[in-house]
């Protein structure tokens, strides 16, 4: 007879320090998809796990199971190479939008599966969800056949990994979000589940992401990066700044209009250097060594995979994207040079401002947002416009502007004090 289990005594287990067994752990997450493990009994456990943590074992198997509760995909015979990255989460992080058209248009195929954002995090569907007509669910069929025709498809995770679906929306709602075996397992079951052959990962890092300090990050992508070794996918990971927003926009709307300039071949530098960072190296994990990503950027090719995406995904691009009702504009008291930006501050304006939810399952405003004007480095002069927000809820300013209040600073200028700028790329595992 096999061994029974019951969730008070594994919650007390992991309470106590002690691990779970494979076998416990297939059962908890086999029976939490089942629906025979209530959420409360399942927020105490992760509770547990966020406070005594897992060892890789325990992640590895955590993993494992989770992305047994759905279906794996293999895309092995499409012709084409298939490769995929995915952000552990940061604040205007717009980059897999013109990252995924890049590398389709040199040749690889990609299949992303995407989520929604968490906490003050910003999620790729709901950006691409300000495009008109934009739908993220795809069958199977049509997501093999979309990825054979234009090279890119990102979609809703659906079938894959089901368990991290309910265990992501658990985690946003009880403060569990920040546990490194618990991010690691979330992104590398719904990573591992589509099939990818190779798997590039944004480690972020700063004030802005889930893992605040290097050492967290490198501990985070090392075990990241051993799964997918466990797995057979050749995983990478770079470990790259949040302390600052990246770009000058965070809000649906306001950062797809942003990647649709980088796909221009114009856009902040930072979006730009990143997106051709990542392409580079998912490019050449795919085995593709004679296509030069940013060259996709200037003659429009990236553009024309985008707009080939976003149109077999039911999008229209012609309509204008969603503006918010009010805005209001935040001006220089005094001149100087912008000092940093914190990402933490921004993040949570733009989730005051409805960018994000405080419901599980709530709309976004599409158009809700942060337009920054001087980022770090840049010159202001008294009076001019340092940021604008938006909202279709003018009640929001309020909250929203305490959230920004102290999140930056305009220094005086003091002659010879140049402030060194922050590297965006800081390691690479392995
Ligand atoms: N991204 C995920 O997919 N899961 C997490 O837990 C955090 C970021």
């Amino acid at each position: 007879m096999g061994v029974t289990f019951d969730a008070p005594t594994l919650i007390a287990t992991k309470r106590d320090g002690h691990r779970l067994t494979d076998a416990a752990i297939d059962w908890l997450i086999g029976a939490y998809t089942a629906g025979t493990i209530a959420e409360e009994q399942m927020a105490a456990l992760l509770m547990a796990i966020f406070l005594r943590g897992m060892d890789a074992g325990e992640t590895a198997r955590w993993t494992a199971a989770m992305i047994a509760s759905g279906e794996r995909m293999d895309f092995c015979d499409l012709g084409r190479p298939t490769v995929d990255k995915h952000s552990t989460g940061g604040v205007g992080d717009k980059i897999t939008l013109p990252l995924v058209a890049v590398v389709a248009a040199c040749g690889a195929a990609v299949p992303q599966a995407s989520g929604r954002g968490l906490g003050h995090t910003g999620g790729t569907l709901d950006k691409l969800e300000a495009i008109a007509g934009f739908d993220p669910t795809l069958s199977t069929a049509r997501l093999r056949a979309q990825l054979t025709d234009v090279g890119a498809a990102i979609f809703a995770a659906g079938a894959l990994a089901p368990a991290d679906a309910k265990l992501y929306a658990l985690r946003d709602i009880t403060a569990t979000v920040e546990s490194l075996p618990l991010i690691a397992s979330s992104v590398m079951s719904k990573k591992l589940a589509e099939g990818a052959g190779a798997l590039v990962l944004d480690v972020k890092v700063g004030s802005g992401a889930f893992m605040k300090s290097v050492p967290q990050a490198n501990e985070l992508a090392e075990l990241m990066v051993e799964l997918g070794a466990a797995h057979g996918v050749p995983t990478r990971a770079l470990l790259t700044d949040m302390n600052r927003p990246l770009g000058a926009t965070v809000g649906n709307a306001l950062e797809v209009a942003e990647a649709l300039d980088v796909l221009a071949g114009g856009g902040p530098d930072d979006v730009v250097a990143l997106t051709v960072r990542l392409a580079a190296e998912m490019l050449a994990l795919a085995g593709i060594s004679d296509k030069d990503p940013a060259a996709t950027l200037a003659d429009g090719t990236a553009m024309d995979a985008f707009v080939a995406m976003v149109a077999a995904q039911g999008g229209d691009l012609s309509v204008p994207l969603p503006v918010a009702a009010c805005s209001e504009t935040i001006t220089a008291s005094a001149g100087g040079t912008m000092g940093e930006i914190d990402a933490m501050a921004v993040g949570m304006t733009a989730w005051r401002l409805g960018a994000g939810r405080s419901r599980p399952g709530q709309r976004v405003q599409a158009g809700a947002g942060v337009r920054i004007h001087r980022r770090p480095g840049e010159p202001v002069c008294a009076g001019e416009p340092l940021f604008t927000l938006y909202t279709d809820t003018p009640e929001r300013f309020g909250p929203a502007r305490a959230e920004l209040d102290g999140g930056y600073r305009v220094v005086p200028d003091v002659p010879n004090t140049p402030t060194a700028p922050r590297p965006l790329i800081i390691g690479a595992i392995p």
